[in-house]
């Protein structure tokens, strides 16, 4: 059978030309939807919104001519101010979400990986330059089954804002969206069971459960090794996304680079957010309470300020 790479139906733009074959997946079934050539009216998007379709797929050799389409998408929407944010905010999490839905189908794809970068970029500029985008980005709803992709694309936004704040070298932000977005890759692709370990607080699971819990960063990192393309310090970043100043983690390390505590942090609140279902003040809370001595007080400071700034708490 033919292979087929799935995306979010947000990253198609109504009543533009699309340059490759768009398919539904139906009962179990690849259908073609929409031809070559042709574009997608407006009333159909919302018809498929209302049908719960939130994804169209292409075939594998197709990539490259979505990638152009989506690479004059963005150029066209992002950086223009007659772009309202909802639009801008819409585009970059369903970029960012294809290109962790693509990594967890392939993580040996370099146009994958490739995509990733661009989609952690387009999410750091997304909340750099707009307000309410970061607000917008990680209040979404979304179905249980992409809730751990969703916290992945709540990670890199947040991670790259703070690391911002926190005056981190440009290039290291990057290193931080990107590694954010692929942190957790090794859970969404697990099964069912090992997926729910990831909805219930570290300290309520047994010692069996804990010690497949710990194993992610590593599996994580295992599946992105041996790739000439990711550098090392995401690979690092992926690797040590749990560690701890307390030495709490898999790893067990106690001192950890401003990147990986930046990570570390943002990772540990929004998991409080969104696998185990606190309100952002109730997080923020947890933050200053449970996790004192896991992160350093100002950077915990430093967190809760730019909550507050962006309208979260
Ligand atoms: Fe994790
Ligand atoms: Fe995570």
């Amino acid at each position: 059978m033919e292979d087929f790479t799935p995306l979010r139906i947000s990253t198609i733009k109504p009543n533009t030309q699309i340059l490759f074959n768009l398919y539904i997946y139906f009962k179990d079934h690849f259908l073609l939807y929409k031809e070559n050539g042709l574009t997608i009216g407006e009333d159909l998007f919302k018809k498929l919104k209302e049908q719960k379709i939130a994804r169209f797929f292409i075939t594998a050799t197709e990539e490259v001519n979505y990638q152009k389409y989506l690479d004059k998408l963005l150029n066209d929407t992002m950086s223009k101010d007659d772009v309202p944010v909802t639009e801008k905010a819409t585009l970059a999490e369903g970029v960012a979400g294809t290109a962790v839905e693509r990594m967890k189908k392939d993580p040996n794809s370099r146009l994958a990986y490739n995509m990733t970068t661009q989609a952690a970029g387009t999410l750091r500029k997304a909340v750099a330059n707009n307000k309410e985008a970061l607000k917008m980005i990680m209040g979404k709803k979304v179905e249980e089954d992409s809730i751990i992709v969703k916290h992945c694309l709540n990670v890199s936004s947040l991670s790259a804002k703070l690391a911002e704040m926190r005056k981190i070298d440009s290039a290291m932000v990057d290193n931080i969206a990107i590694a954010a977005l692929i942190h957790d890759l090794s859970i969404t692709r697990s099964d069912a069971a090992e997926q729910a370990l990831h909805r219930r607080p570290k300290k309520t699971l047994t010692v069996d459960e804990l010690k497949i819990y710990n194993n992610h960063p590593r599996n994580t990192a295992d599946l992105l090794q041996d790739k000439p393309y990711i550098n090392a310090t995401i690979m690092e970043l992926v690797l040590n996304h749990e560690e701890t100043l307390s030495g709490s983690g898999p790893q067990k390390k106690k001192k950890l680079t401003p990147e990986e505590e930046i990570l570390s942090i943002v990772d540990c609140y929004d998991k409080k957010v969104s696998l185990f279902d606190m309100s952002p003040k109730q997080a923020v809370q947890s933050m200053t309470i449970d996790e004192l001595g896991n992160y350093g007080l100002d950077l915990i400071n430093d967190l809760k300020k730019l909550l507050k700034e962006e309208d979260i708490i």
